[in-house]
């Protein structure tokens, strides 16, 4: 499986630091935040990686990353031209997955716990898409999903909610089959001027093909200062073994 990590963005919730540099190359402990997604599917034995970038920070990318092999994965770069959101992300990996199963990583999202045992529960799955979910406090920050816990299924998913129909927000760790990008076509951009992920996995809801499983270990958003934070602080306990 090969994976792919966005990393463009505006990152606006973070401004003014955001103003002239990327946020995933911010200081997330000791490294550029971008090396956790990386290091994240090396971990799961995903080394083939496509990043996803804007065009003002793909220099810095390259000058960061160059092809991966300090990290010890092989990296591939491409640029999202506008801010078209996830989906619009996710559509620039066509060529590079080639047809097979993939996962994506917002780059921002930053998690303790590993991908494997998700990943080879995917693997076993015939056909559709899964997500993950993880229980939070703030659920109107995100994609939030509506589960039958009878079926346990996905009835559907909103963004950013209002009333929020659970607490269990959908992360920025996705898997799909080559039909997403069928489906990418279908989307059209919401208020924000987006192509939403939340869209495109409603779609597979429709289709019942969306599965789900539950994120274990803490999970952070860093898109904000006080997320960012939090990472920041998180990842330092990890790195001293506390
Ligand atoms: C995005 C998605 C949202 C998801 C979140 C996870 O939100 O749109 O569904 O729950 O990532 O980090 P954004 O941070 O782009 O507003």
């Amino acid at each position: 499986m090969k994976g792919v990590i966005l990393a463009g963005g505006t990152g606006s919730r973070l401004a003014p630091i955001t103003k002239i540099i990327n946020k995933h190359l911010l200081p997330v402990g000791s490294y550029p935040m971008i090396y956790w997604p990386i290091l994240k599917l090396k971990e799961a034995g995903i080394k083939q990686i496509l990043i996803v970038t804007n065009k003002e920070s793909l220099s810095l990318f390259i000058q960061l990353l160059g092809d991966g092999k300090e990290l010890g994965v092989r990296l591939q770069y491409k640029v999202q031209q506008s801010a078209s959101g996830i989906a619009g992300g996710i559509s620039l990996a066509e060529n590079f997955v080639e047809e097979e199963k993939f996962i994506v990583l917002l780059g921002d999202n930053i998690f303790e716990t590993s991908l494997t045992p998700f990943i080879q529960s995917y693997n076993q799955q015939k056909e559709g898409a899964k997500v993950l979910l993880k229980e939070v406090s703030d659920p109107h920050r995100y994609g939030v999903a509506e589960i039958n816990n009878e079926k346990q299924i996905i009835t559907s998913i909103q963004e950013k909610p209002n009333n929020p129909l659970s607490n269990y927000c959908v992360v920025g760790i996705y898997m799909y089959d080559k039909y997403v990008f069928q489906y990418i076509e279908e989307i059209a951009p919401s208020q924000r001027g987006e192509l939403e992920v939340t869209d495109l996995n409603n779609l597979y809801i429709k289709q019942q093909q969306l599965s789900y499983d539950v994120l274990s270990g803490w999970w952070i958003d860093a898109g904000t200062h006080e997320s960012l934070y939090k990472a920041n602080t998180l990842i330092y306990q990890g790195e001293k073994g506390e």
